[in-house]
């Protein structure tokens, strides 16, 4: 990957945050704006971060693969992130999750056909007293999602695509 002029001027402006000798600092504004800009966080692109900040290409593959709002390839226009973590788990989170799949026909970590939604698993998302809970986008937090409001959810996202 090539860092387009547009994106080091994002860089910098992340790495000036920082004492010059710490722009490793730096490391997880840099991925966020790459996925920002392309969807995801490419091998290409964390070589490219790590160039830039002076790291090793490893250290930045293990923030990348560490947090899993990090991106490792494409995903559909909706990422829909279900807890099943433990606490989750004893509260339907791994039920919601199987309903998930059953709705839009894909299995945990795949992306529908048209491209409209990526379904994955999660860490605790710190809301386990709301179980089943969701993240969508890495942004908005659903909680206590039945089936019925999980029905809800797609239909809803569907339609605001004008593919219901
Ligand atoms: S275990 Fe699911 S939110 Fe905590």
């Amino acid at each position: 990957m090539i860092i387009t002029d547009s994106t080091r001027s994002r860089f910098d402006r992340e790495v000036a945050k920082y004492p010059a000798e710490q722009k490793q600092s730096a490391v997880m504004a840099c991925l966020a704006i790459v996925q920002q800009e392309e969807g995801f966080v490419s091998k290409e692109a964390e070589k490219a971060i790590a160039d830039y900040l002076g790291m090793a290409p490893i250290a930045v593959h293990e923030v990348t693969t560490f947090y899993n709002m990090y991106n490792q390839h494409p995903v559909g226009k909706f990422k829909l992130n279900v807890c099943t973590n433990l606490p989750c788990q004893l509260r339907d989170g791994a039920k919601a999750l199987h309903h998930l799949e059953q709705r839009l026909g894909i299995r945990m970590g795949e992306t529908t056909a048209d491209g409209l939604f990526t379904l994955q698993q999660s860490e605790c998302l710190g809301a386990c007293a709301d179980s089943p809970v969701m993240l969508v986008n890495d942004r908005t937090m659903c909680s206590f999602m039945s089936n019925d409001k999980l029905d809800q959810l797609v239909d809803g996202l569907r339609q605001s695509e004008g593919k219901a």
